[in-house]
């Protein structure tokens, strides 16, 4: 088969970097980079330390609002489409690369796969919700990291050509972590892992929250910080806060191995903490991923100095060794249904 597979943020290179490697051995792959994600630290190391193709295409499509980042990549993935006519387009996820990517394709009839498929909010306020929903109801066939995954899709109608693969995350983590990539941080110690760069807490009222938290942590706490975020986090500076640039994948690894707590909004860091027996706070008010809220493994905070405090105290159950997320070879099992 060939297939165009469609990248355009960090979580997308590093799981197409485990997909591409297996899709490679028997099918022929055209990769399209967005440009959603463009500063070097944001996009190339992933390409460099993860050893992925360069693309074929690379749209440079960056920045604006949803609707326009959303509908320049449209019209210039269609292009793609057009010139490459191949028999099916993979997605990642639930940026806005992936949907504009599904709707591309099906417009012109080219049948969408999509990888990590079936996750929910359960409220259109967060656009990632919206590219989930849409890409699924478009999706030919839809690959589910978990159980739960499929569960929602079915509650929405959708049975046919749903796959339990496990979650390609997993698949890297594991893979990351038993690599020499793995770093521990330059001077060991104690501390805590922070991210934040979700939409609807990068405003100065929620980061003051969260950094006045921070500052009261027992242990000094490591933000690499999303370009967004940027200068807002540096003018809210605090001694116990160290602000880092954007990591590669390897050093986020290695950062997660070793530190006591995850606070972070990312659907992807939340679930990775789970994978490392890390606790962790989530900046979000809905669960995305419910098999890591076991045990307070991983809680929900409000974007809220005493309810992030409340829940990093909060006694957390250890790691009963379950894995709910497949076991290391999801991107073989998705790549054996193409
Ligand atoms: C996007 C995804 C989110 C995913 C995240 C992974 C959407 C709607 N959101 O969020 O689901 O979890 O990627 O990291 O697609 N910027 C830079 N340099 C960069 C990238 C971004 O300066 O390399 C700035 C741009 O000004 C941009 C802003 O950050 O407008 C936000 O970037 P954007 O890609 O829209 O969303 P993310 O927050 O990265």
């Amino acid at each position: 088969m060939k297939i165009v597979t469609v990248v355009g943020a960090r979580p997308q290179f590093v799981k197409a970097a485990v997909v591409s490697r297996v899709l490679r051995e028997k099918h022929q792959e055209v990769l399209v980079h967005t440009g959603q994600h463009y500063d070097a630290n944001m996009s190339a190391v992933f390409f460099e330390e993860l050893g992925i193709p360069e693309p074929d295409y690379n749209l440079g499509i960056r920045g604006g609002t949803h609707g326009k980042m959303t509908g320049e990549m449209l019209a210039a993935v269609e292009d793609v489409l057009i010139s490459e006519k191949p028999d099916a387009l993979l997605a990642y996820g639930d940026t806005n690369s992936t949907l504009a990517g599904a709707l591309a394709a099906v417009k012109l009839h080219i049948p969408v796969y999509h990888i990590e498929a079936g996750l929910r909010f359960g409220s259109f306020s967060m656009p990632e919700e919206v590219n989930r929903v849409l890409t699924d109801r478009i999706s030919e066939k839809l690959f589910c990291p978990t159980k739960s995954a499929v569960g929602c899709l079915a509650a929405e109608g959708i049975r046919r050509n749903v796959y339990l693969t496990g979650d390609v995350m997993y698949d890297a983590y594991l893979k990351a972590s038993a690599g020499t990539g793995r770093r521990a941080p330059e001077e060991p110690g104690r501390y805590y892992l922070l991210t934040v760069h979700r939409e609807e807490n990068s405003n100065p009222e929620s980061l003051t929250e969260v950094f006045q938290a921070m500052a009261q942590l027992d242990a000094k706490v490591i933000y690499p910080v999303h370009p967004r975020n940027a200068k807002l986090a540096q003018s809210l500076a605090h001694p116990n806060i160290e602000l880092i640039e954007p990591v590669g994948y390897f050093e986020m690894v290695g950062l997660l191995n070793h530190c006591e707590k995850v606070i972070t909004d990312s659907g992807g860091l939340q679930r990775e903490a789970f994978f490392a027996g890390k606790p962790c706070v989530t900046l979000l008010d809905h669960a995305v991923w419910p098999e890591t809220h076991v045990g307070n493994r991983n809680q929900l905070a409000k974007c809220e100095c005493g309810d992030i405090l409340e829940k990093l105290s909060a006694k957390v159950a250890a790691d009963s060794g379950e894995q709910p997320f497949g076991d290391g070879h999801a991107a073989e099992k998705i790549v054996a249904w193409f």
